[in-house]
């Protein structure tokens, strides 16, 4: 089973290949009710954020009861603009807490989906050379490689560089609204893995009680650009990967 995780695409694209080359199955983890595995595959497939595990991953694989005899072959693969930071550390040691060995890990370089925030325009040279790594990655994975041989230790200078992060991304995105060309497809309302989005009186809103993970599957996503997160707005065009179709990603309905 492939346990993925993704916003605006790329992990849901990479998950999704892996599936078919390894003829496995996929589970989108904000969706999950059942958090039983037993199966002898368990993969992760999420994307880097702030150059560590997102969240809704770290609570869900802490929940995961493993319900398998049988010896489990475990990796992960992330999805980056090319800082994965943390990420396999912390893999590392929620997998130790529930007795599983991390054997396989690796990482895909895609567009990184929050540069716009930043003034800078995405860099889209990784769509052409993506599946070249995926496919490497699932010969691999069916020869059942390991490569937890290569310690991963834990950067101090990726922790710092995570607080700061979220502190700068919590303040200045916090604040969503919508505006008034939006036209009430509630395509966001069922991206959300949160359940962040609501539709009150003929109206879209944000939750007040924010719970949002910045995915960006919303703002990304959105028909008519009608979505400001604070006063830093895409600068760019939006960005979701270009072979997904966004109710591939629908979490509800
Ligand atoms: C909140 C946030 C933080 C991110 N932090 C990182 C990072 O630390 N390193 C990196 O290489 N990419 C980072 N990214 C870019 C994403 O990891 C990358 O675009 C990923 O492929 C998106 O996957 P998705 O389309 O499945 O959501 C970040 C993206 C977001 C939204
Ligand atoms: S996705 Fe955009 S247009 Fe559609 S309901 Fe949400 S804000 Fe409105
Ligand atoms: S509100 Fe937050 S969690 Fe929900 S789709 Fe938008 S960015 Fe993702």
């Amino acid at each position: 089973m492939i346990y993925y995780f993704s916003g605006t695409g790329n992990s849901y694209q990479v998950a999704k290949l892996l599936a078919y080359l390894t003829q496995d199955k996929m589970q989108d983890i904000s969706t999950l009710k059942d958090y039983k595995h037993d199966d002898s595959v368990m993969g992760f497939v999420f994307p880097v954020h702030c150059y560590d595990v997102l969240d809704l991953m770290q609570d869900f694989i802490k929940k995961l009861e493993i319900k398998s005899d049988k010896k489990i072959y475990c990796y992960a693969v992330v999805t980056c603009g090319g800082k994965v930071g943390n990420s396999f550390i912390t893999m590392q040691d929620l997998l130790k807490a529930k007795n599983i060995d991390l054997a396989y890990r690796n990482e895909v370089y895609l567009p990184d989906n929050i540069l716009s925030f930043w003034g800078k325009k995405y860099d889209y040279s990784s769509l052409n050379t993506y599946k070249d790594k995926v496919l490497q990655i699932a010969e691999e994975l069916n020869q059942r490689k390991t490569n937890n041989n290569v310690l991963v230790k834990k950067s101090w200078w990726y922790v710092i560089k995570k607080y700061f992060s979220w502190l700068f991304i919590k303040k200045c995105l916090q604040k969503k609204t919508v505006k008034k060309n939006c036209i009430h497809c509630k395509r966001c309302v069922k991206l959300c893995p949160t359940n962040n989005i609501i539709e009150e009186a003929g109206k879209i809103k944000f939750k007040s009680n924010n719970n949002c993970i910045y995915c960006l599957a919303c703002i990304q996503w959105c028909p008519m650009q009608a979505i400001n997160f604070g006063s830093y707005n895409l600068k760019d065009k939006q960005y979701h990967h270009p072979e997904v179709v966004e109710n591939e990603l629908f979490k509800r309905w």
